[in-house]
C-alpha cells in the first residue's frame, strides 16, 4: 500500500475531553508515524478556508464557530494507506452512527462535536496539510521498526 500523509486534528471538544493521549496512542499503537504537531487557536478566516468545501452548508456558521471555539491539536501522520486508515479509525461523521472501537463511537454522541477531524482523500490531505504547516515543520526521519509494518 502506498505511504502517505494525512491531516489529523482533535477538535476543541477533544481536548476538554482530555482526549488527547488517548487519541495520540491509538494512531501511534496502529503504526502511523507522527510527522508534525502544533496546538493552536485557528483564526476565523483559517477556519473558513480549511472547512471551505461547506460554505454554502446551513451549519457553516456554527461549525466555524465551534472550531475556532477554543485550541485544536493539528498533526500530521505518515504511513501506509494513512488517508483511509485514520478516517476507519475516527469512525462515521455523526457518532451516534459511529461504530464502538472507533475513537467517534467511543468518545463522542453528538454531530457537532465530534471529536476529531481527517483528511477525506490525498488531494485534501495536501491542501490541508499546506494549510496548517510550513514544509520545514514536517519531520522527516526513520523509525526503527519501519521495515516490520510495511
Ligand atoms: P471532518 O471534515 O470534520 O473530519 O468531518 P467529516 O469529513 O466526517 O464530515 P464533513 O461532511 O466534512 O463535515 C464536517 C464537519 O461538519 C459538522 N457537521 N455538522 N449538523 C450537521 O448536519 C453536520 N454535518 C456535518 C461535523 O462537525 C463534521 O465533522
Ligand atoms: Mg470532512
Amino acid at each position: 500500500m502506498e505511504v502517505q500523509r494525512t491531516y489529523v486534528m482533535v477538535k476543541p471538544d477533544g481536548i476538554q475531553r482530555r482526549a488527547l493521549g488517548d487519541v495520540i496512542g491509538r494512531f501511534e499503537r496502529r503504526g502511523l508515524k507522527l510527522i508534525a504537531a502544533r496546538l493552536l487557536r485557528i483564526p476565523a478566516a483559517l477556519a473558513q478556508r480549511h472547512y471551505s468545501e461547506h460554505k454554502e452548508r446551513p451549519f457553516f456558521g456554527d461549525l466555524v464557530e465551534y472550531i475556532t471555539s477554543g485550541p485544536v491539536l493539528a498533526m500530521v501522520w505518515e504511513g501506509p494507506g494513512a488517508v483511509s486508515v485514520a478516517r476507519a479509525m475516527m469512525g462515521a461523521t455523526d457518532p451516534q452512527k459511529a461504530t464502538p472501537g472507533t475513537i467517534r463511537g467511543d468518545l463522542a454522541l453528538d454531530i457537532g462535536h465530534n471529536i476529531i477531524h481527517g483528511s477525506d482523500s490525498p488531494e485534501s490531505a495536501a491542501r490541508e496539510i499546506s494549510l496548517f504547516f510550513s514544509p520545514a515543520e514536517l519531520c522527516d526521519y526513520p523509525l526503527v521498526e519501519e521495515g516490520w509494518l510495511s
